[in-house]
C-alpha cells in the first residue's frame, strides 16, 4: 500500500537532504510542501525530481485552504515539518517573516493536520504522526561546561530561536490538548552540501575561493556542535519511524569547535587542495592559495552578532541508547566531503549567489563593519 509523507521545507538545506535520503532508503511517496523563499531551491532536488514517488506542492504553510486540499488529495500517514526561516542574522535585522512562518505557519499546519487527523479511521489514526524539526538554539547559551538534553529548560535569546521555541511549544500543546500524535527533534548546527552560503561554513569556503574577507564575529571563540546534514536526515527517519509519541529527541554530532577553529580548518584544507590540484588555481585565481599565500590571511574580525550565544553542545545519548542512531561522519570526513562538493558544484553556487542574496550579503557586511 502506498504510504505518503508530507515534508515541509523540502527545497531547503536539510529538507532536501531528507528527501534525497528517503527516496534512496524508503518506499514512501513524498509531497514536498515549499514556498520557495530565497532559501528554497528546486535544484537541490534535481536527482529526485523525476522519481514518480516525488511530488512538489508550491505552497506557503500559512495557506490553510491549500493545506486542507493537499491533505484531502494525498492522505498522508505523517508530516515531517522543516519549513522555517532559519538564519539568525536575518532574524535580527528583520524578524517579521520568522514570526509569520515559524510561529503562525506552524500553527496553521498544526490546525490543518488536526482537522485531517480527526477525520481518520481508528486504524489510520494509529499510524499518523506529526514530526516537528527544531534546533538546539531554543535552549539558550551554555558556558564552558555541560550539554543540552531533552530536559533542559527553554531559554531562547534570538528572534530566530524564540520563534522556533514558540513553534516547539505549540506542537507539544497540540499533543497534550488535542491528542495530535507528535514527536519533536532538536538538532545542533548542520553543515554539508547544498548549504545556503549565508551560513558560516559555506560562506567561508566560497569567500576563500573568491579571495574575499572571512568575517569572524567577535573573537571567534563562540562554540557550535557540528553535524553532517545527511546524519541529521538519517536521525529524522529513525525518530519519525521509531520515536515514542509525545517525546523529544536531541540530535548532535559531538563535534564542538570554536568558530575560529572551523575557519582555520577550512583555510588549511583549501590550501592543501590547491597545492595538489593545479586546475584549481586556474579556476579560482583570486584565492590566496592560487597566489602562493595562506588563506588564513583573509580572516577579518568584525563586530559581534548582537546577543551572540556563546556555546551550543548536545548530549544525544537518548537517541543513541533508545533508537541506536549514531552519526556516520566525523567532522574531518564531513568537512572534506563538503569542500569537495562546493569545488565541484560551482554552477549551483553561481545560481544561488545571484539577485536578492547579494543585496542581503552587502547589507549584512555593512551592519557588521
Ligand atoms: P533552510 O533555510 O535551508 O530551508 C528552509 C526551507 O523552508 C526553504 O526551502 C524555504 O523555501 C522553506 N520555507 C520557508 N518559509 C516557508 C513557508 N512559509 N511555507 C513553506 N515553505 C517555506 O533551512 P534548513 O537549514 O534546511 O532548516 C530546516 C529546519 O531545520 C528548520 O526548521 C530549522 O529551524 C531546523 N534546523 C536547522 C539547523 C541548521 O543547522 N541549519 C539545525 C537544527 C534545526
Ligand atoms: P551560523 O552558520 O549563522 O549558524 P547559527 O547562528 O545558527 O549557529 O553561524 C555559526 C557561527 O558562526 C555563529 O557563532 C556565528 C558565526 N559566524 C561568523 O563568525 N561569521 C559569519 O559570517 C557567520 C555567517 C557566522
Amino acid at each position: 500500500m502506498t504510504q505518503t509523507l508530507f515534508i515541509t521545507g523540502g527545497a531547503g538545506f536539510i529538507g532536501s537532504s531528507l528527501i534525497r535520503h528517503l527516496m534512496a532508503n524508503s518506499d514512501y511517496h513524498l509531497v514536498n510542501i515549499d514556498k520557495l523563499t530565497y532559501a528554497g531551491n528546486l535544484a537541490n532536488l534535481a536527482t529526485v525530481q523525476n522519481n514518480p514517488r516525488y511530488h512538489f506542492a508550491h505552497l506557503d504553510i500559512g495557506d490553510r485552504a491549500g493545506l486542507d486540499a493537499l491533505f484531502a488529495e494525498h492522505r498522508p500517514i505523517g508530516v515531517i515539518h522543516l519549513a522555517a526561516e532559519s538564519h539568525v542574522d536575518r532574524s535580527i535585522s528583520s524578524a517579521g517573516e520568522f514570526i509569520m512562518t515559524n510561529i503562525v505557519g506552524t500553527f496553521t499546519l498544526l490546525e490543518a493536520a488536526r482537522a485531517y487527523y480527526a477525520g481518520l479511521a481508528d486504524a489510520e489514526k494509529a499510524n499518523f504522526r506529526f514530526h516537528h524539526v527544531s534546533t538546539d538554539e531554543v535552549f539558550g547559551s551554555l558556558g564552558a561546561e555541560g550539554f543540552f538534553t531533552e530536559t533542559t529548560a527553554y531559554d531562547p535569546r534570538s528572534p530566530y530561536s524564540a520563534s522556533k521555541a514558540s513553534s516547539d511549544q505549540l506542537v507539544r500543546a497540540w499533543h497534550h490538548t488535542y491528542g495530535l500524535p507528535i514527536v519533536v527533534t532538536n538538532c545542533s548546527n548542520n553543515y554539508g552540501p547544498y548549504h545556503f552560503p549565508e551560513k558560516l561554513i559555506p560562506l567561508m569556503i566560497l569567500n576563500i575561493l573568491a579571495g574575499k574577507a572571512l568575517p569572524v564575529y567577535g573573537k571567534g571563540d563562540n562554540v557550535r556542535d557540528w553535524l553532517y546534514v545527511d546524519d541529521h536526515a538519517l536521525a529524522l527517519q529513525v525518530v519519525f519511524e521509531q520515536g515514542k509519541l509525545g517525546d523529544t529527541y536531541c540530535i548532535g554530532g559531538h563535534n564542538e569547535k570554536t568558530n575560529l577553529e572551523v575557519v582555520h580548518t577550512l583555510c588549511d584544507l583549501m590550501d592543501a587542495r590547491f597545492a595538489t590540484d593545479a586546475a584549481l588555481a586556474l579556476a579560482h585565481p583570486h584565492c590566496p592559495a592560487a597566489q602562493g599565500k595562506a588563506s588564513r590571511s583573509l580572516i577579518t574580525y568584525v563586530a559581534d552578532r548582537p546577543g551572540h550565544d556563546h556555546r551550543y553542545a548536545i548530549d544525544a545519548s537518548k537517541l543513541a541508547d533508545e533508537l541506536a542512531w549514531k552519526p556516520q561522519e566525523t567532522f574531518d570526513s564531513g568537512i572534506a566531503k563538503t569542500i569537495d562538493w562546493y569545488l565541484t558544484n560551482q554552477d549551483w553556487v553561481k545560481q544561488v549567489q545571484s539577485g536578492d542574496y547579494q543585496q542581503w550579503l552587502e547589507k549584512n557586511y555593512q551592519e557588521r563593519k
